[in-house]
């Protein structure tokens, strides 16, 4: 896991950039540099922040090579995924329980690069998302700030939280929480695209992942509502702190295990 961050202002940098730039580093704390030299191999914990063409990135060190990584809802896969998507084709629809004349509200408990949110979104979903990682956050609000500009009547279906689902959930009613904790990868690192080692070593492992499905389930315990927790898990992963789910809806690739709380 990455834990260091830092912000590279430039000398090419426009005024506007190095204003925001440096708004980021007041509010985080972030120590300024002014060239990508300082992000070398030896560096393993650090990554540096900068601004290009408007998108914040966050350049960090895998296979003795510098690379970017930056989240995106207006262009690029999950862009022309989302023209595509509905109710049928998307086993998430199943999995949250999206009728045909019922969207729930869910809680998106480990937002992470926001995808399966912005899926639920465009199935008409309301998402509320939350997320740890300062600097998954912050690529992620970047992301939805330049959605806005774009589709202001989707992305005001998402918002976005920094906060530890474990510690804080939310305070208004809702019908779904989702979770996706990270999961130790078993894939040889070749086969797995470089956007997710890129994210596996920004963010790591979620250690006390199991907890997060107790607190979810207690939340509509304790506020006396019915609802559903959703847990996406790569096929063959054993359940969440070994609790054995409702139902089970599998795709391709994974596997949502859904646990139905009764108020
Ligand atoms: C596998 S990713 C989620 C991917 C996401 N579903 C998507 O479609 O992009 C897991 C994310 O959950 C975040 N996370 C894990 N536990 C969390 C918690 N207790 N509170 C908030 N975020 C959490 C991690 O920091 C990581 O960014």
């Amino acid at each position: 896991m990455i834990d260091q961050f830092k912000l590279l202002i430039s000398d090419d940098c426009d005024q506007a950039t190095i204003k925001q730039l440096k708004q980021l580093a007041i509010s985080y704390g972030f120590a300024v540099v002014n060239s990508l030299d300082e992000l070398n191999d030896n560096d393993s914990k650090l990554a540096i922040f900068t601004l290009n063409k408007n998108h914040l990135c966050l350049n960090l060190m895998l296979d003795d090579r510098r690379h970017h990584l930056t989240f995106d809802f207006i262009e690029g896969e999950l862009a022309f995924r989302t023209k595509r998507v509905s109710k049928s084709n998307e086993s998430i629809a199943k999995a949250i329980g999206c009728k045909p004349n019922f969207r729930p509200k869910v809680l998106d408990a480990t937002a992470g690069m926001g995808r399966d949110a912005l899926i639920m979104a465009t199935l008409g979903c309301q998402v509320l998302m939350q997320e740890r990682n300062l600097a998954v956050f912050l690529l992620l609000e970047d992301a939805l700030n330049r959605f806005r500009l774009v589709d202001s009547q989707m992305s005001e279906l998402m918002s976005l939280g920094f906060n530890d689902s474990n510690k804080v959930m939310i305070n208004e009613p809702i019908d779904v929480i989702y979770l996706d904790p990270m999961f130790p990868q078993r894939k040889k690192s070749a086969l797995v695209k470089k956007e997710m080692r890129l994210f596996k070593l920004l963010v790591g492992d979620d250690p006390d992942a199991d907890n997060l499905l107790t607190q979810s389930i207690n939340y509509f315990k304790k506020q006396n509502l019915a609802g559903r927790v959703v847990v996406k898990r790569p096929v063959s992963a054993p359940h969440l702190n070994e609790m054995k789910p409702n139902h089970q809806i599998r795709s391709k690739n994974h596997r949502y295990d859904i646990y139905l709380v009764i108020s």
